[in-house]
């Protein structure tokens, strides 16, 4: 990719790009929480939620936030809960443009986050794998805890799953 490639903090005016990105992923899967429940994960935690720009355009995005270990955010519902303790850091959502996926854009929010966490303290990062997604994350280090059940709002095949954060030269 020769285009520049940056990741940093959402602002106001990127909510219609990630809205749009969100929607474009998850409408179809029936899995579309909507732009209220999106701003409401950065509002409870903007130093832990990314986009993506390549070339001036925003190509993807990350929503994390602190969140209890084993527990998992209401899908579609605003955020209400004040941020939780450094400890568990809980990866809700990760986007990539579709016309450019599988070019090692995951990896650049990935990297942010896992840094991001590092320095706040965090142990371990969770997400609920979607879509059948769990194979991407299991090649990311993350391992399925099959005694947690997501919410029936995540679809059939969600897994919950883990990792501990990586030391700074591990790969993310
Ligand atoms: C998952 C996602 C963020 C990955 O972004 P990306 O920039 O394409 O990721 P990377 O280029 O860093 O890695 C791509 C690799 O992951 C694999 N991969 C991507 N999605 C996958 C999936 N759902 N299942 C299995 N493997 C997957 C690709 O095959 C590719 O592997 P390869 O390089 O060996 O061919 C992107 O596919 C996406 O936005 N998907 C829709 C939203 C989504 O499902 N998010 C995760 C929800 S938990």
């Amino acid at each position: 990719m020769t285009e520049p490639v940056r990741v940093r903090r959402i602002t106001g005016t990127d909510w219609d790009a990630v809205a749009a990105l969100e929607r474009d992923a998850y409408a179809p899967l029936g899995l579309s929480e909507g732009r209220a429940a999106l701003q409401s994960r950065a509002a409870a935690s903007p130093e832990t939620c990314f986009v993506l720009d390549v070339g001036g355009r925003t190509a993807g995005y990350l929503l994390a936030l602190p969140y209890p270990a084993l527990s998992v955010p209401a899908l579609g519902r605003t955020e209400r809960a004040a941020a939780a303790p450094p400890g568990n850091l809980h990866l809700h959502d990760i986007v990539v443009a579709p016309a450019l996926r599988r070019r090692g854009l995951a990896r650049h929010l990935l990297r942010r986050l896992t840094g991001t966490a590092r320095v706040r303290g965090d142990e371990r990062i969770s997400l609920v794998a979607v879509g059948g997604s769990d194979r991407f994350w299991t090649a990311r280090g993350f391992v399925p805890h099959p005694d947690v059940t997501p919410p029936g709002g995540y679809g059939p095949d969600a897994v919950y799953m883990s990792r501990p954060v990586p030391a700074p030269r591990e790969v993310s």
